[in-house]
């Protein structure tokens, strides 16, 4: 079902894809992405939905936290994941303050990310509080990605980045705003920094299949940020594990290229163009105090 492509025009994936992954017993693999080649590597890569994720902020942009990143930020964002894809369904974050404010901003900034930006669904925060406004951008024509758990737009009312759903009460909350995202037409569920074996009994009681940051093996599938499982970021939560260091081959190279700029060893034969002998000439007729080599 979670196919790498073979060479074939390759089907989009869709959120019933993802749903019939889950009735299969098969995984779904997620990313995040927010530029061109990040997505186009994604989906040579065979996985089957990108989310531009507000994780952009901190990822890309240098903010300590997603509070600052704006509708404009994800939508420049969106619109370049969604041109470096062919096969992975596209999903939209939508920022801080997009959706909370009312109901018919939330409608008109999901629509956007949608219409103008190429996203395929959104994804928004919170649970039984935002249902109502999920059922209203499903009749919209909207798919939504629910996001429980640790919810980095509420970092200031948690008091950090930390587990939820620990004890009865909380868990007891977190499947609740679980139903209530399905009830209200969420066609899947990030469950984010909670413990494994609440994150197993939510995805064995939904139907939609739940994504997991954190929240251990038994979840339908799983997410990733990009830049933490490349070595692209300063630190690597411990959700992550790290298949590649990316940065380091970076920095490596540019030191490369640093030394070589320094030395003259580049730009060498093979990476510039020579004037024509007769314009040289002619040139140098003009020009005879320059006598400087290029
Ligand atoms: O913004 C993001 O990247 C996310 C994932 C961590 C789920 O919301």
């Amino acid at each position: 079902m979670s196919a790498v492509p073979d060479g074939s025009a390759p089907a989009r994936v869709s959120t019933a894809t993802l749903t019939a992954v889950k009735s299969a017993g098969e995984r779904i693999v997620m990313i995040t992405a927010y530029d061109t080649p990040g997505a186009r590597l994604a989906d040579a890569a065979g996985v089957d939905a990108i989310l531009v994720g507000d994780s952009l902020g901190m990822t890309v942009l240098g903010y300590e936290s997603t509070l600052p990143v704006t509708m404009d930020d994800m939508v420049r964002a969106t619109a370049a994941v969604s041109r470096g894809t062919r096969r992975a369904l596209v999903i939209a974050d939508m920022p801080f303050m997009s959706y909370q404010v009312s109901r018919e901003a939330a409608l008109a900034n999901a629509g956007r990310l949608l219409a103008e930006a190429g996203a395929h669904a959104v994804k928004l925060e919170g649970g039984a509080t935002v249902a109502p406004l999920v059922e209203a951008m499903v009749a919209s024509g909207i798919p939504v990605m629910g996001h429980v758990g640790l919810t980095p737009q509420s970092v200031n009312v948690f008091g950090g980045y930390k587990v939820q759903g620990r004890d009865v009460t909380g868990a007891l909350t977190l499947v609740e705003d679980c139903r209530a995202l399905q009830a209200a037409g969420a066609f899947a569920v990030v469950l984010e920094l909670v413990p494994a074996e609440l994150a197993a009994l939510v995805t064995a009681e939904l139907g939609i299949p739940t994504i997991g940051i954190g929240a251990g093996g038994g979840c339908d599938g799983q997410v990733q940020v990009f830049h933490d499982i490349l070595g692209l970021g300063e630190f690597a939560p411990r959700h992550a594990k790290r298949y590649a260091e990316v940065g380091v081959a970076i920095t490596s190279a540019i030191a490369d290229y640093a030394r070589e700029v320094r030395d003259g060893a580049f730009p060498a034969e093979g990476n510039l163009t020579h004037l024509d002998p007769a314009v040289a000439a002619e040139l140098g007729r003009a020009m005879p105090r320059a006598g400087r080599e290029s």
